[in-house]
């Protein structure tokens, strides 16, 4: 893990791709990302609201994905260049388009999360299952931990004079994935008072409120035998089969903490109390938070309600740790991270994100006291950052590798890759008969050069260069700087 190069309370007005490639590896807590959908028009603010003049395009196209972005996917992602070689061609032309830019930016995601950290991309129907796909590829499958649906309006009717012809789409889709296994998660909802009166209905000696969970002090039969389960203790059995529902030094533990008790007419009572409970746990379906609606609508296009970022914040980090909204809009990541007494950083292409994060603080920050503290100390950034965790002759390495297939005898493909062996199989798996053999490979920081002096020196057909394997690596070893 690195420190973080980036001051609490920065606001980047810039391109994020750019700033998110200045940012130190490893350093971010929860990233939550707001992105265009691919909607194929343009957003703009209403006349009249705070955010009047803020307006942003959600139209892609081909001519507008760099070619550096392809290569830099294609050498250090593989899996991913498959993946978006697979979309080019496929239905909607637009669709490779904003996959490119979104996979570029979110390779860097994955880059500077934590190894404990999470990432939520918030999308709709339009891309969910393209985005689901290349979240998998990036974040891999293992860490994909829930697709939440976000019930963003009550009403679903268009108000058109046609004839509907779908169900009414008002849910947006928010895909959680974690960085890792040690990524942790506390998705719970406190009790309302009522609601705790009516659940915790028995006190004990100590005037601790608790109710009975005895149902759950065995498996039932309907859950399967478990022999390791099946104990004896303090001169009780498990009923049958099933057996207990932890094992026995757990139900020691427990006994221990007053949460199992041995009543008096020796008959066992398993306990959850009030002050040990995290509350309940949400589903997947948020059907309870309304728009950004009242004061807090800034009007500012497809901003979010500052409810919804109040649940991810406080589900996915503690108080002090870093949040990132690298399309901030109008920042409402950033003030809600601010309430909950979180760090955070917000990049927005439109300078309108500092002049609303600024009025915001002023008049959504709940305790006006703390305004004053702050207020002052929002870090404005035009420029991108300069990576700190990289040395000051830092050169990044990646393997200029060599390969041969019998069907093309006589001629190499030299191509760089960051992981060499990923590239390896990327190139069999595209071959039935797995006849590609990785000749040679070396690790340095001159990689593009010496691509470039190969293609350079050898006749070319096809990026493959036809000559002998032993002069290749002659030049691969011999080739100096400039
Ligand atoms: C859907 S809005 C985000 C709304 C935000 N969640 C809120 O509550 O206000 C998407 C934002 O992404 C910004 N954006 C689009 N492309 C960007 C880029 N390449 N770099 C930085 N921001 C970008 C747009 O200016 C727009 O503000």
């Amino acid at each position: 893990m690195t420190k973080c190069n980036i001051k609490n309370r920065t606001i980047f007005n810039d391109d994020n791709l750019d700033v998110l490639r200045g940012i130190n590896s490893e350093c971010i807590d929860l990233i939550y990302l707001d992105p265009p959908f691919n909607k194929n028009k343009k957003f703009t603010a209403p006349i009249g609201s705070s955010a009047e003049g803020a307006e942003f395009s959600d139209i892609f196209r081909e001519e507008d994905v760099k070619e550096e972005w392809l290569i830099t996917i294609e050498q250090d992602h593989p899996e991913l260049y498959h993946y978006l070689n697979g979309v080019r061609g496929v239905g909607n032309p637009y669709n490779f388009a904003y996959l490119s830019y979104m996979g570029i930016r979110l390779l860097e995601c994955h880059r500077l999360l934590k190894q404990a950290g999470s990432v939520y991309l918030h999308c709709d129907p339009t891309m969910s299952s393209h985005l689901k796909l290349m979240m998998d590829t990036i974040f891999s499958e293992k860490n994909f931990r829930t697709q939440i649906a976000w019930k963003r309006a009550t009403s679903s009717q268009k108000g058109s004079q046609h004839k509907n012809r779908k169900w009414g789409n008002n849910t947006d889709v928010i895909l959680f994935y974690a960085k890792s296994n040690q990524t942790p998660l506390s998705p719970y909802k406190k009790l309302t008072e009522e609601e705790a009166i009516r659940k915790f209905d028995k006190i004990d000696k100590s005037g601790n409120k608790y109710y009975d969970d005895s149902a759950h002090i065995w498996r039932t039969p309907g859950m399967g035998s478990r022999p390791n389960l099946c104990y004896e203790w303090r001169g009780f059995t498990s009923p049958g089969p099933a057996g207990w529902r932890m094992e026995k030094e757990k139900l020691e533990e427990e006994y221990q903490k007053g949460n199992i008790v041995i009543l008096p007419n020796h008959k066992l009572q398993r306990r959850k109390y009030e002050k040990d409970s995290p509350g309940y746990t949400f589903g997947n379906f948020w059907d309870d938070i309304d728009p950004a609606q009242g004061e807090e609508y800034e009007g500012y296009p497809t901003q979010k309600p500052l409810a919804l970022m109040y649940r991810i914040i406080k589900g996915s980090t503690e108080s002090g740790d870093i949040v990132l909204d690298p399309f901030c809009g109008c920042a409402t990541t950033c003030v809600a991270s601010e309430n909950l007494d979180r760090k955070w950083i917000g990049i927005d292409i439109s300078i309108k994100a500092y002049d609303l994060v600024r009025d915001r603080l002023t008049k959504d920050v709940a305790d006006p006291g703390h305004i004053l503290q702050f207020r002052n100390r929002i870090h404005l950034k035009t420029d991108p950052p300069k990576r700190t965790d990289l040395g000051k002759d830092y050169r990044e390495k990646k393997f200029v590798y060599v390969i041969f297939h019998p069907k093309y005898p006589g001629e190499y493909k030299v191509g760089v890759a960051q992981d060499a062996k990923k590239r390896f199989v990327a190139y069999q798996t595209s071959d039935p008969k797995r006849e590609y053999e990785i000749k040679y490979k070396l690790e340095t920081p001159y990689f593009r050069e010496i691509e470039k002096h190969i293609h350079k020196v050898f006749p070319n057909k096809h990026e493959w260069v036809q000559a002998d394997l032993k002069e290749i690596k002659r030049e691969i070893n011999n080739y100096r700087e400039g």
